[in-house]
């Protein structure tokens, strides 16, 4: 997921050509504005944590592109493509470290393969996956 922060500085289109420079196959897409609820919903392994009602207000501050990828250990591999939470201590060449500029502006999201890429995948496309017809 394309964070609002990342949106709003027009990284979008960079972001995805490194995605799929590096391989990744973009299977779905989709710009979202997130209503309060709907981000506490999608978020909501971090509710009760302190920093959550500034994540939510982060994440509904503006629009976000959403992407499905595919690809082998696709989670894995996209989170170290990613880099850590906070973009100081990202690797370099990591999407945070070049685009992040806090840990809650930290310019995307990865689904976590031990918490529910499933169902992130379900919240942005519950549709079929067009390309695989
Ligand atoms: P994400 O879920 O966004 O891919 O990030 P992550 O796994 O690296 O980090 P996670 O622990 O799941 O936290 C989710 C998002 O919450 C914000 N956050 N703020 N201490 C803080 O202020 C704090 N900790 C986390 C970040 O935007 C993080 O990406
Ligand atoms: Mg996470």
């Amino acid at each position: 997921m394309i964070k609002p922060d990342a949106v709003g500085q027009h990284r979008v289109g960079e972001i995805l050509s490194r995605l799929e420079a590096a391989g990744f196959v973009i299977t779905g897409l989709a710009m979202r504005r997130l209503s309060p609820e709907q981000a506490e919903d999608f978020y909501a392994i971090h509710r009760g944590k302190e920093f959550f009602p500034g994540l939510v207000e982060f994440i509904t501050s503006g629009p976000l592109v959403a992407v499905r990828l595919d690809g082998e250990n696709v989670c894995r591999r996209v989170r170290d493509f990613i880099g850590v939470t906070d973009p100081a201590k990202a690797a370099p060449g990591t999407i945070r470290a070049d685009f992040g500029v806090s840990v809650r502006s930290n310019a995307v999201h990865a689904s976590n393969p031990e918490e529910d890429v499933r169902r992130e995948l379900e919240f942005f496309f519950p549709e079929p996956d067009i390309t695989r017809r």
